[in-house]
């Protein structure tokens, strides 16, 4: 196939001579193995899982019919079937014998709640009479209780929303008016209904599997705590063969091998970020500062006891015996060598992780912070493994902000650093190498940036606060013109731009891009010919062609630039409804964290990027990678983790597999968009200590290590300036301290202004541009032509990257 074939005229061909890709057996497979391996489990007392075989079972809860595969907006995907876990035992032919009777029950209950319109996920749990309890006893040995939660896109997980704008979607039936009635204590915790259910299964069975299909975190210390309930897995969402997953692990035909990547506390509380989730519209201050996830838990005085389940934890129905052979440090590295046994008598997986501590020094320290980690390969009972793990000591640094030892730099502090290494964060030993140091190390000056201008302190390891410097505060929505009334952007398709009449035979002299593409003409020469109105043109999105709903970038027909469409992620490639195509749904992204498997994700990635590259679009609008802060945040489930490191390096495998296709990753939401509330408006107050080694850091390592060809700003502000219109986040640190070479989008439809963007190097504003206003604001000498073209030169190499 010719360069930019499938683009230009979206030919119905299959990728493979074998067939179809889309929505492949092959890929369903590896959608249900990579479910598999990242579903958690969470107690086994008695080694009630797997289950025997042919044990006769009662399935309670509506969750075993209404299965939540992902959750919603963006990251949703359509499918042609979506496995419950009903279904997935259903298909483990006589391995278990459901009581059917309780199944109908829910069965039917959660088809009147579909044809009501209730979503997978927002659904009631209805009312279980006590008769039908009775006779699943009387039938069943062993009773699973599956609980089941939905969040998605533009909404957080309460009942709070914020109406301060237009928005031409339908209001009457918000999703957080819908969960204030269904989860009046909020879908963190257990709801009457689902108390009362578990209550009445408590009452009759002593022995009782939990299994969890959820996107987030909720309160599980009611299975952590109780006695009665002996085994849980967390089922994550995962996909659409999520229930069959689920199903196969609890029959035994597989082995969990899943890690937490979040910590679990019992009250949403316990996390330092909730106090101020919702204090307002407009700002969330990050006070927590760095100490997110298990950095507070690990580190606080008092805080380690709200843990139920750590970061890292997950059992396994073998075991596994750790043996630290060796641990040395370089100059620059630290290694460590260690053997895995598997010590039981399945076969099994199992992660090993290394943690450090460094000193408290004058900058203060989450007491761990993750290191390495490795995963086995299978491991046969009584197979051995050695695996060698290492790390940059420049990557235990921690940045300077206020200048306590050298102002903005990172520091490796003189003191003793420590190393653990284990299966948890909790679950280590104490390696007998310590890394000494005399002398404060300066491991990379910088210079200050994004710093804050209205968070007036934050947390210190101790649990004290610090009082933060102050500076100016910028107004976000300064324009040299009357700006767009906030919302009227809402929606707004890209125009189609007019072509000159011209003949099949000839360019009327005009260059032609292929030829940029093939070597015999040069960029510079090619883009001299360009208009301002052509190049001001490239800087906006371009309408929708084929399948495509996000829309597009290039698309100079006169020149012979082509139009490359873009396509929803991070779960699948979403085609819309409307066009009659399904493709795969993979488990979403904090389930692909807890395979601690970047070999996985990097598989992942690729078979969703040919998916992408089969249906003619170019560019993946994936991985998202924002951390975890706080378990309220409505998109938690496209993210992966509440650390940065597994963000940061399943963030590459993902892009890695994706752009082995040539199909564009886009990496978003950049950065630290970690609430949905107001996300368009709403500005995140945090120290640049934060930033840098929390907020931006699992950006930095993607780009790093898989040089995405683009990202994807964020809607929200940083310290007072909206992401896409922050030259500090996107020229400064990305582009100047990581060499990122790609291109920047925007979010699509934000609230800053185009002519700002442009000039803070964001290069494309989605899903359309404001040729108008950028023309505008060049007449009134806010833009010229050079900024134009640096933008617009990022675009075009991106097409260029593009088969
Ligand atoms: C979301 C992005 C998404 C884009 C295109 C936005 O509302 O925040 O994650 O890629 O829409 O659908």
């Amino acid at each position: 196939m010719n360069k930019w074939t499938r683009v230009k005229f979206q030919p119905n061909l299959p990728l493979k001579e074998s067939g179809r890709v889309t929505a492949s057996k092959e890929h369903i497979l590896l959608s249900k193995e990579a479910a598999k391996e990242g579903m958690v489990l969470l107690k086994n007392e008695k080694n009630l899982l797997p289950l025997a075989e042919g044990t006769r079972i009662a399935l309670f809860g509506k969750g075993s019919f209404d299965y939540v595969k992902g959750g919603g907006g963006s990251g949703d995907v359509m499918v042609s079937y979506v496995h419950n876990l009903y279904d997935g035992l259903k298909m483990q032919e006589g391995a278990v014998q459901i009581y059917e009777p309780l199944s109908a029950f829910y069965r039917t209950d959660i088809q009147h709640q579909y044809e009501k319109g209730a979503a997978p996920g927002m659904t009631v749990e209805p009312e279980l009479s006590p008769e039908l309890a009775d006779g699943a006893k009387a039938f069943a040995d062993v009773a699973v209780v599956v609980i089941s939660r939905f969040s998605g896109e533009g909404w957080d997980r309460s009942s709070i929303e914020c109406n301060n704008e237009f928005n031409p979607w339908d209001t009457e039936t918000t999703m957080p008016k819908i969960s204030g009635k269904i989860f009046p204590d909020g879908d963190f915790y257990l709801t009457a209904r689902e108390k009362e259910m578990l209550s009445m299964v408590k009452e009759r069975f002593d022995d009782i599997v939990v299994v969890l299909n959820i996107g987030g975190i909720m309160d599980l210390s009611w299975v952590k705590n109780d006695d009665r309930i002996s085994s849980a897995l967390l089922g994550w969402q995962g996909g659409m063969e999520g229930g069959l997953a689920m199903a196969e692990l609890l029959t035994g035909k597989g082995n969990p091998s899943g890690k937490l990547a979040d910590t679990f506390a019992a009250d949403v509380n316990d996390y330092p970020s909730t106090a101020n989730f919702h204090e307002s519209f407009d700002y969330v201050n990050y006070t927590e500062d760095i100490y997110v996830g298990y950095r507070y838990f690990e580190t606080l005085p008092g805080a380690q006891k709200k843990v139920i389940y750590p970061f890292g934890y997950g059992l396994s129905y073998t075991t596994f015996g750790l043996d630290t052979i060796a641990m040395w440090e370089t100059e620059n590295q630290i290694f460590a060598e260690v053997q895995v046994t598997n010590t039981g008598n399945l076969a099994g997986k199992e992660v090993v992780q290394i943690y450090f501590e460094a000193p408290q020094g004058l900058l203060k320290k989450p007491a761990r912070q993750l290191a390495a980690f490795a995963k086995t390969r299978l491991l046969q009972p009584g197979e051995t493994q050695q695996i060698r793990l290492s790390f940059a000591k420049a990557d235990m640094a921690s940045y300077d902000d206020l200048g306590k030892i050298k102002k903005s730099a990172y520091i490796l502090e003189k003191g003793t650093y420590k190393f653990y290494i284990g299966t948890s964060v909790r679950d280590t030993k104490e390696s007998i190498l310590t890394m000494e140091l005399a002398e404060n190390v300066i491991t990379k000056q910088l210079t200050a940036h994004l710093v804050p201008t209205s968070l007036k302190e934050r947390m210190l390891s101790d649990g004290s606060f610090e009082e933060l410097p102050q500076s100016a505060c910028n107004d976000m929505n300064e324009c040299v013109f009357e700006k767009m009334e906030p919302g009227t952007e809402e929606g707004i398709t890209p125009a189609v731009r007019c072509c000159a009449r011209g003949t099949l035979f000839d360019n009327f002299g005009r260059k032609q891009f292929i030829d940029v593409a093939e070597g015999r003409l040069s960029l510079d020469d090619f883009m001299a010919q360009l208009s301002d109105d052509d190049l001001i043109h490239l800087l906006g999105g371009q309408p929708n062609v084929g399948v495509s709903n996000t829309f597009g970038f290039g698309n100079l027909p006169d020149y012979g630039v082509p139009s490359i469409m873009t396509a929803d992620g991070p779960a699948g490639l979403r085609i819309s409804g409307e066009c009659s195509m399904n493709t795969t749904a993979w488990p979403c992204a904090t389930l692909l964290a807890c395979t601690w498997n970047p070999a996985l994700v990097q598989q992942v990635g690729q078979a969703g990027a040919e998916e992408v590259k089969e249906n003619n679009l170019a560019v993946w609008l994936t991985p998202a990678v924002n951390i975890h802060r706080n378990p309220l945040c409505g998109r938690n489930f496209e993210y992966y983790s509440e650390d940065p490191l597994i963000a940061g390096k399943m963030g590459a495998a993902m892009v890695k597999g994706i752009q082995s296709q040539h199909i564009a990753a886009s990496v978003k939401h950049f950065a630290a968009n970690n609430k949905e509330t107001n996300r368009k408006h709403s500005d995140s107050r945090v120290s640049e200590r934060a930033l840098r080694e929390i907020y931006l850091k699992g950006f930095e390592i993607i780009v790093k290590e898989a040089q995405p060809w683009t990202i994807m700003s964020s809607y929200n502000a940083i310290n007072g300036h909206r992401a896409s219109e922050n030259r500090e986040l996107l020229e400064d640190v990305l582009r100047g301290e990581w060499c990122f070479k790609g291109m920047v989008t925007t979010d699509w439809w934000t609230r800053a202004e185009h002519y700002k963007e442009i000039k803070a190097g964001n290069d494309v504003k989605m899903g359309t541009g404001f040729p108008e206003r950028v023309k505008k604001a060049m007449e009134m000498g806010q833009l010229g032509r050079p900024e134009l073209e640096h933008c617009a030169r990022r675009v075009l190499e991106l097409i260029l990257k593009i088969d």
